[in-house]
């Protein structure tokens, strides 16, 4: 993510915001999680919003539309064969391209398959997607881990059918046209969704400067970041996510670069912590994406995808040299709320999710149970960075099958209308 930042002198005051935010949070939660199961939190099992799951008078969609293709488990296939594509598709970032950087099990990855409990999750039919979604375009909008997927999904339909114009429509940062198909997907770089840029006290002062706030990051909640906000009016499908940069110290640092939240042009007071922050963020975004959207248009949004750091953060030495999948029991160790370990912004950012969502017309795509268990999946030191990458995803590896999901996913939408 960013770049290191000497954080050993604020530490102690640092940890001590910390306490004070999860305990925050955590008395939010009390409320919403009072019937937590033994294995499972209840906000794990709480997916109010999957209406595609239960069309229950639909006749054709039967057996397979009761399936949860996020309830599942890995299973190992020594003999697997991987042709969806290869280490040499171009668009893989270097960093996760775990074969060419010799990461020790990275021919392994593709080896563990998904599969759901109780259905069949059909294979990624890279042609019969294409010839399905003519004249479609599809945006990824988020941060680095929506390009992963994003990356995944192009090598995938790439290695089907070479004629591809490069370009970056509706202000993407990257994106390909599958000519034959007039078929465009892109990808819209935003952190936040929201529009932020850096705040400094104003000599006139202001609401803010009489609080004490000297510095920080301006965070407009009803605006879209610039890179996406035409993306609505020109994709049919979307997928959003964000996550990993509102648990983000080192760029938003509660203390020497809070973020300060704005809202019809005037700063919120008193201020809201992070987390309020990003339900409002979230509230602003659907319904700015409602309004501008093109009809009919299919709205998705990814969960939290799990980082694996174990032994620390990112920029304490933290690491993810596992080279298996972890077990049930040890995924809840890593990721229960109630141990408040070093990855616990997974559920956290969910839970939110889960609740901003309630009500709207956008669709959860739920990876996060799923990729919980693939701390062996990750870059880490093959990642070619000073710290080990325990957040993005070696490529070929699991977010292709985030994109068998929402292929899937899509196809139970089809055949539902
Ligand atoms: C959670 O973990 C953080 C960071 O390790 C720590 O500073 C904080 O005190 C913990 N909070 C609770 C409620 O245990
Ligand atoms: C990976 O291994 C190959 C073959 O041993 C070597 O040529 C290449 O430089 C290595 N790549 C990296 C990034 O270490
Ligand atoms: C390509 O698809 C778009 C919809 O995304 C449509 O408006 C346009 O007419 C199509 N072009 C052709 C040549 O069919």
């Amino acid at each position: 993510m960013a770049a290191a930042l000497k954080l050993s002198s604020l530490f102690p005051l640092f940890s001590l915001l910390c306490f004070v935010s999860i305990f925050l949070l955590l008395s939010i939660f009390r409320k919403a999680s009072i019937s937590s199961s033994a294995t499972q939190p209840k906000f794990i099992q709480f997916r109010p919003i999957d209406p595609i799951a239960t069309p229950r008078s639909d006749p054709t969609a039967a057996g397979d539309s009761y399936c949860d293709y996020s309830d599942g488990s890995w299973v190992y296939d020594p003999d697997a064969r991987f042709d969806r594509y290869d280490s040499s598709c171009k668009e893989i970032f270097k960093g996760w391209n775990c074969i060419l950087n010799n990461k020790s099990n990275g021919g392994d990855i593709v080896k563990w398959q998904w599969k759901p409990r109780d259905c069949h999750l059909p294979p990624f039919d890279p042609i019969k997607f294409l010839h399905t979604y003519r004249d479609t375009n599809i945006g990824f909008i988020g941060d680095s881990l929506n390009r992963n997927m994003f990356v995944s999904l192009f090598c995938t339909l790439k290695r089907a059918s070479n004629d591809v114009k490069k370009w970056r429509p509706a202000g993407a940062d990257r994106g390909f046209t599958f000519v034959h198909y007039n078929f465009t997907i892109a990808y819209h770089r935003t952190n936040l969704l929201a529009r932020y840029v850096r705040w400094s006290a104003n000599a006139n002062g202001g609401q803010l400067e009489a609080l004490g706030y000297t510095e920080g990051y301006r965070v407009d909640v009803d605006i879209p970041e610039s890179t996406w906000e035409k993306a609505p009016s020109f994709h049919d499908i979307l997928v959003f996510n964000t996550g990993h940069w509102w648990w983000a110290p080192s760029k938003f640092n509660p203390v020497k670069s809070p973020m300060l939240f704005f809202e019809k042009g005037l700063p919120v007071i008193p201020p809201i912590p992070p987390v309020v922050g990003l339900d409002k963020v979230l509230k602003h975004m659907t319904q700015f994406v409602e309004k501008t959207m093109r009809p009919g248009a299919i709205k998705l949004f990814r969960t939290q995808s799990p980082r694996h750091f174990e032994g620390g953060d990112w920029d304490q030495g933290g690491s993810c040299q596992r080279l298996q999948p972890l077990l049930p029991e040890e995924v809840e160790e890593l990721f229960s709320l109630k141990n408040n370990g070093t990855n616990v912004e997974t559920r956290l950012m969910n839970q939110n999710l889960y609740e901003a969502l309630e009500g709207s017309s956008i669709l959860i795509l739920d990876i996060t149970r799923m990729s919980e268990f693939r701390a062996d999946a990750h870059p880490s030191t093959a990642g070619g960075k000073k710290h080990e990458d325990c957040m993005h995803w070696c490529l070929p590896g699991v977010t292709d099958s985030w994109n068998d999901l929402f292929a899937a996913h899509l196809n139970r939408l089809k055949i539902r209308n």
